[in-house]
């Protein structure tokens, strides 16, 4: 098939988990005879250095004129003075709401030759797979803001068919896979949480009866999160919940660098980058984990190009890399020499080559 995928590297450690995801995608056209067409554009404090703003028009329409959009990670030191005008996390939340992409898929799995690197125990972890759906494009991200004085204000919003739609998707996929939902809020405190909640039970209630729904208080969920994780199937949430309770859910899968993402609207198009951040700390030496962004590719292949034996064959390649103990850093046992970022990329196209 043919394919045109906008890339955006961003900052940080972004370009370099995305040139590893790129050298995926180059083995997977050439294996299964696909031409991807790879256009790349500025996004993040990349963006204002070059132009101005953190998601030029330019870039937007690249992105809008591809079937997908690989996407690093945005943000560093260097642009996060609290009073600039323009942040790098603008280009982000832009382009996600531009493309109507409101809701995201946060997979956490399990690979079981990484329990080391949990700082959980390891019968914790036994069994876990759970998908987040995280609505993206509501909530107190995208409220009015506001700044007088001594006061700040962020106002957090959300509609019936704001809920409805991110509802549907995640009980679609529960449908999919053990039956089992999740809805977590704060309907205790919250008035936008008790909309939620009554939107979700009339929802599965009227179309997903075959589907078992829960409520969880997002302060409940942090905990089970730990206490049980393997109880979970698919969690829904609202955009700030479902931020923070992935970053606690990587730790399951032992890294921030595990966990990919896809970003899906009513179309096809998605948008697809690891959950973790642009890790200035550890930008330009090589040895960031790029396995959550090669995974990432995966989910584009799967939901927007619509090829699943491909999405496959990445996914049991990358895990035929940590099968060899091919770990970077973050994943290393202490006292043994990590991986670097292209050694990590190596094993994986390595892999795929072989026919994972
Ligand atoms: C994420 C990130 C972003 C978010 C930041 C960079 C704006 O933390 O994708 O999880 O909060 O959505
Ligand atoms: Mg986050």
């Amino acid at each position: 098939m043919r394919a045109a995928i906008a890339v955006l590297p961003g900052d940080g450690i972004g370009p370099e988990v995305v040139g590893e995801a790129k050298r995926v995608l180059a083995v997977v056209s050439e294996k299964w005879g696909h031409t991807f067409t790879l256009r790349e554009a500025l996004i993040g404090g990349a963006a204002i250095d070059a132009t101005g703003s953190a998601l030029p028009p330019e870039t937007l329409e690249v992105a809008r004129a591809a079937d997908a959009v690989l996407l690093g990670a945005v943000g560093g030191p260097k642009w996060d003075d609290p009073r600039a005008k323009v942040r790098p996390e603008q280009g982000l939340l832009a382009i996600r709401k531009a493309l109507g992409l409101y809701a995201n898929l946060r997979p956490v799995a399990v690979n079981p030759k990484l329990l080391h690197a949990s700082p959980l125990r390891p019968e914790l972890l036994v069994g876990v797979d759970m998908l987040v759906v995280r609505e993206l494009t509501g909530g107190s991200y995208f409220g009015d803001k506001l700044r007088d004085g001594d006061r700040a204000v962020d106002t957090c919003v959300y509609t019936v068919p704001e809920v409805e739609r991110i509802v549907r998707t995640a009980a679609r996929i529960a449908r999919g896979r053990r039956k089992k939902l999740t809805s977590v809020d704060k309907a205790n405190v919250l008035e936008t949480s008790r909309l939620w909640r009554e939107v979700t039970v009339r929802v599965m209630k009227d179309e997903f009866p075959d589907v078992v729904l829960s409520h969880m208080l997002v302060d409940a969920c942090a905990m089970h999160l730990i206490r049980r994780p393997a109880d979970f199937d698919v969690i829904v949430t609202e955009n700030m919940f479902g931020d923070i309770l992935t970053d606690e859910a990587s730790m399951l899968a032992g890294s921030m660098g595990m966990l990919p993402s896809a970003s899906l609207g009513e179309g096809k198009r998605g948008l697809y980058e690891p959950i973790h951040g642009s890790a200035p700390d550890i930008a330009g030496k090589g040895i960031a984990n790029p396995y959550a962004t090669i995974l990432s590719i995966a989910l584009l292949l799967r939901h927007s190009l619509g090829l699943e034996a491909e999405a496959r064959a990445v996914e049991a390649a990358v895990a035929v890399a940590i099968d060899r103990g091919i770990w970077t850093a973050d994943l290393a046992i202490s006292g043994s020499a990590p991986a670097s970022t292209t050694t990590a990329g190596d094993a994986v196209v390595d892999a795929l080559r072989r026919g994972a």
